[in-house]
């Protein structure tokens, strides 16, 4: 696990971004995973207003969303697929037929949703780039503590305490819009990206990015599994590298 602390909350979206753009420009067929909150937000604009500056070729870039909330409309305004269409198909980034999420699987069953997904990102030949962030409770996605290690996408039942968070801090909605049930990239479908980015924002986090990089490997915190990866770097500001 590469450790790297930046200064602020700005300046770990520069660096990332860097990172997203320096592979591109290696493989612009690059297959990106992209985690959808409050930490990864900002850097997509950042990124966006990269593209523009410099010209950099995305067009052969293709994404996938991470997780997603069940029962939603593939356009439904909190839904993650949404929010990645908004941030790289609307900014000109990505073709729109380049952005896959589990609401484009076009299966009616939770079950064959995340069968179908798992079989794409085969086809895609695995993902060279997974960019996450994480939860207060070490998760990555909808990976919830105890999650196992080697599980690949599937039908979860999203905490109490993960919706709360969600409805307040980031969709800023009535906690009831926020569905019980998500679909998710297991933990195994993560660990097989040939290269993962982790960013941690601010004073809030401090106490999960100590856990999660210093604590013995455990399923009770899913982003510890994170540190046997052979090619992870994970992305602090000064506020979340506190306690490390
Ligand atoms: C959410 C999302 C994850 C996200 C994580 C952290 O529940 N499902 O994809 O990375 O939790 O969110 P945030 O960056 O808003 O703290």
């Amino acid at each position: 696990m590469n450790i790297v602390v930046r200064e602020s909350k700005n300046d770990v979206d520069a660096y990332v971004a860097m990172i997203m753009a320096s592979r591109i420009m290696l493989n612009p067929g690059l297959v990106i995973a992209l985690a959808t909150g409050n930490t990864t937000k900002s850097l997509y604009q950042v990124f966006a207003d990269m593209v523009k500056f410099t010209g950099l070729k995305t067009q052969e870039l293709q994404g996938l969303a991470v997780d997603e909330y069940w029962g939603l409309q593939e356009n439904d305004s909190i839904g993650c697929f949404t929010r990645l269409k908004n941030a790289f198909v609307d900014a000109g980034i990505l073709k729109r037929s380049s952005l896959f999420g589990p609401l484009t699987m076009g299966a009616s069953t939770c079950e064959s949703v995340c069968e179908k997904y798992d079989v794409l990102i085969r086809k895609m030949g695995g993902i060279d780039l997974q960019i996450l962030g994480v939860g207060n409770n070490g998760h990555l996605g909808f990976n919830e503590p105890g999650t196992p290690f080697a599980s690949t996408t599937h039908r979860v039942s999203l905490s109490q305490g993960t919706r709360m968070v969600l409805s307040e801090k980031y969709h800023k909605s009535s906690f009831s819009q926020i569905p019980e049930e998500g679909i998710t990239m297991g933990l195994g479908t993560i660990m097989l990206s040939r290269e993962i980015v982790l960013l941690i924002k601010g004073e809030q986090k401090a106490s999960i990015a100590k856990r999660l990089i210093s604590d013995p490997v455990t399923e009770a915190i899913p982003a510890s599994i994170l540190q046997v990866h052979p090619c992870c770097t994970v992305v602090l500001d000064r506020e979340a590298a506190r306690l490390i």
